[in-house]
């Protein structure tokens, strides 16, 4: 038996302020697609922006529906967003942010997992990292360079496929 130990890479940032000029403006991005936000069940806005290579932005916010499962998270609505219209153009950043309805979220909001999961196809498919900047109303910013920092042994289009050397 043997223990592999697997590094990941946080980079944690006291506020807002304390960041890039790019990290900064692509978070106030998410921060205004809150406003597009249908959290009705949850009271809980969630606003993602993806900042594409060309520059261009798409904003995305969850969106919920009476059948719970029916609904989508706003990583997903912004990532599937640019797919769809700019399908050749690689993601290299998204920055999420959220609010609640009844308390003030202090902690960065972390995706889910099958969000992680479309991050890291994203990833693949384009053979660069994204950067996933992560802040909550208040509260530190968290970041990081890739998917592999918040989903290590992720399960990629590889393994569908027969090894090579067997
Ligand atoms: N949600 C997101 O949109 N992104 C996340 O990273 C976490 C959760 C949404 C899904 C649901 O509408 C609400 O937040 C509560 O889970």
């Amino acid at each position: 038996m043997n223990i592999r130990k697997i590094n990941i890479r946080i980079e944690e940032y006291k506020d807002a302020g304390s960041l890039s000029q790019e990290d900064r403006s692509l978070l106030q991005q998410a921060k205004e697609a809150l406003n597009g936000s249908y959290a009705p069940y949850s009271e809980f806005h969630v606003g993602a922006a993806v900042l594409l290579e060309n520059g261009v932005i798409i904003q995305g916010s969850n969106q919920e529906n009476a059948a719970y499962p029916s609904g989508l998270c706003a990583e997903r609505v912004a990532i599937f967003h640019a797919k769809s219209k700019y399908p050749d153009v690689k993601v290299k950043m998204i920055a999420i942010t959220s609010a609640a309805d009844n308390f003030v979220t202090t902690s960065p909001v972390t995706p889910c997992g099958a969000c992680r999961q479309v991050m890291a196809e994203t990833e693949n498919r384009q053979n660069e990292k994204i950067r996933i900047i992560m802040k909550g109303q208040e509260g530190i910013v968290q970041a990081v360079n890739g998917i592999e920092n918040l989903l290590p042994l992720m399960f990629q289009e590889e393994k569908l496929k027969k090894p090579k050397h067997k």
